[in-house]
């Protein structure tokens, strides 16, 4: 049998500005993963060869040959097969499991699909490069969310801080020391395909005010890269706080999303701020680490379904 794993994303600095070419700023997390388990079908089932993918996590049991074009599992083994030169129905069993909420603004689609990637070139003695996941992975995500800008899957392939621009290829980020993120989740479901889609109509509407607001946003993450770089937390956590602020303008945080940022604040983060698509999803805090237990116990009691602490730069990524 073989088996792979893929991490969680968060994005630090940067959501949706991305999709309209502002650099972004992204870190793996490594403490919730999505696996990929391959194992050669027995004798037992010569009858009915073929390819079955099983993710109980999302309620999905598919054989190869009948999914649908459009099933993003499905069409990342097939272009991972593909990739590889190999037959397109091999009798394999698939089976992907994930510790990652499902359209909770984790990248739950991205690391399965990396995982699944990792797992068929290992299977077939191949290591694949970070290049080849993250553009294989990318083909799920067009799927899943319509126009990403390519960030998640590129963080997950990488499994380090990025800095990405659209486009371009991702640089690994050094944190000049390791800092504590607590990532609350909100517990509501929110697909990113909806919010990118918001803030593209509303930029349709006022370009030029959504470009400045785009703008300022980039230019928050130039900061933040240099102060993650400088290992300068207090400057990280009030750069957070701003992007916050504009996220807000762009009209995808949320009253649910807001509560749990202001309880982080006031149980002593150093700034906080939704990540990802938003409106629900999830949040992060900047916290030190020894006020990390004050600040899960006031998230939790402001609602959070659960909370996640992560470390960057450190160990862990
Ligand atoms: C989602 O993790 C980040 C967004 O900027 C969408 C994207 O970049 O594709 C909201």
């Amino acid at each position: 049998m073989t088996t792979a794993t893929a991490p969680g994303k968060i994005i630090l600095v940067g959501e949706h500005a991305v999709v309209y070419g502002r650099p972004a700023i992204a870190a793996p997390v490594w403490g919730v993963v999505a696996t990929a388990h391959i194992q050669e079908r027995g004798e037992e089932t010569a009858g009915e060869h073929g390819c079955v993918i099983v993710a109980r996590d999302v309620g999905l049991t598919l054989r190869l040959r009948d999914a649908p074009p459009d099933q993003p599992l499905a069409c990342v083994v097939r272009r991972t097969l593909q990739a590889l030169a190999l037959p397109p129905d091999p009798n394999w069993r698939i089976e992907l499991t994930s510790q990652l909420p499902i359209a909770g603004g984790m990248g739950s689609g991205a690391a399965l699909s990396a995982a699944l990637v990792r797992a068929i070139f290992q299977h077939v003695g191949r290591a694949p490069t970070p290049e080849e996941v993250s553009g294989l992975v990318y083909v799920s995500e067009e799927l899943y969310h319509g126009t990403p800008s390519g960030i998640d899957n590129t963080v997950v392939a990488w499994g380090q801080p990025i800095w990405f621009v659209r486009g371009q290829p991702p640089e690994v980020i050094r944190p000049g020391r390791a800092f504590t993120v607590a990532i609350a989740m909100s517990g509501i479901p929110s697909p990113t395909r909806e919010t990118v889609a918001h803030v593209r109509s509303r930029w349709q509407q006022d370009r030029a005010r959504y470009e400045g607001w785009f703008d300022a946003i980039g230019e928050l993450a130039v900061a933040a890269r240099r102060a993650i770089e400088a290992g300068d937390v207090t400057a990280l956590g009030s750069l957070f706080d701003d992007n916050q602020a504009l996220l807000a303008r762009l009209e995808v945080s949320s009253p649910p999303l807001e509560r749990l940022i202001q309880a982080a604040r006031e149980a002593g983060a150093l700034g906080a701020k939704l990540s990802g698509g938003g409106r629900g999803g999830n949040i992060i805090a900047l916290v030190d680490p020894d006020r990390a237990k004050a600040v899960k116990k006031a998230l939790v009691a402001a609602g959070a379904t659960q909370v996640v602490i992560t470390t960057v730069g450190g160990a862990e990524s």
